[in-house]
């Protein structure tokens, strides 16, 4: 199977994994809007989607097959029951604080019901790699939904400090995996960058002239 191919128009530099899941999340929600989170998980999810009026609704991490896994069936019945309103699901792989690395199989499984109910995945993949059991390899969520045909938009986080292993480095990214997306995101942080710099001018004219 080929790898994914990534392009560097795709992705976008922010300020460590953190900052990434901010700026992927906050281009997904309105106010009550939901996000699919893992339980247990990590509580920046709920941290920054609470912060736009929007919800977290926690899917189930489950102990099965000598790991945790997702529930799927309590994943496609949230899917089911909050329909429009759901705006992505967040996968975490591996995970904190399960530690879990998820088989081939089980991405496959969580892609597809993304894909049944058009929904994107938000892969927090921060522990990318950092794995300690040669028979549970780590699978990027992007490269099992291009397997698959890359129907399911997928917007990877990750960041130097916990995946390169520099504690305090406060650079991180998130890669789209998505054509129309992508296009979007980068017309969005275009238009903020230059209201940015429009600001700064207004207030640096005030102060100087
Ligand atoms: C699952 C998960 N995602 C993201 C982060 C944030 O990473 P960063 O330190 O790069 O902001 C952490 C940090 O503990 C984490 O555990």
């Amino acid at each position: 199977m080929p790898l994914l191919p990534i392009q560097s128009s795709n992705v976008i530099v922010a300020n460590g994994c953190s900052g990434a899941l901010e700026i992927a999340l906050t281009a997904l929600l309105d106010p009550h809007s939901i996000v699919l989170v893992p339980q247990p998980g990590f509580p920046l999810y709920q941290v920054i989607v609470e912060s736009h009026g929007a919800s977290i609704v926690p899917y189930r991490l489950v102990p099965q097959h000598d790991t945790w896994e997702c529930d799927v069936s309590h994943m496609r019945q949230l899917l089911q029951q909050y329909g429009t309103r759901v705006r992505a699901v967040v996968v975490n792989n591996p995970s904190n604080p399960t530690g879990a690395v998820f088989s081939h199989q089980h991405l496959q499984d969580v892609v597809q019901i993304c894909n049944d109910f058009a929904v994107p995945i938000v892969a927090d993949e921060v522990y990318g790699d950092l794995t300690y059991r040669p028979h549970q390899p780590f699978y990027p969520v992007a490269q099992v939904a291009y397997e698959m045909g890359n129907h399911v938009p997928v917007i990877t986080a990750s960041g130097l400090a916990k995946q390169f292993l520099l504690p305090g480095w406060r650079v991180g990214w998130i890669v789209f995996h998505d054509k129309y997306v992508c296009r979007l995101f980068v017309c969005l942080f275009v238009c903020l960058l230059v209201c940015l710099f429009v600001c700064w001018d207004g207030i640096a004219v005030q102060c100087f002239f």
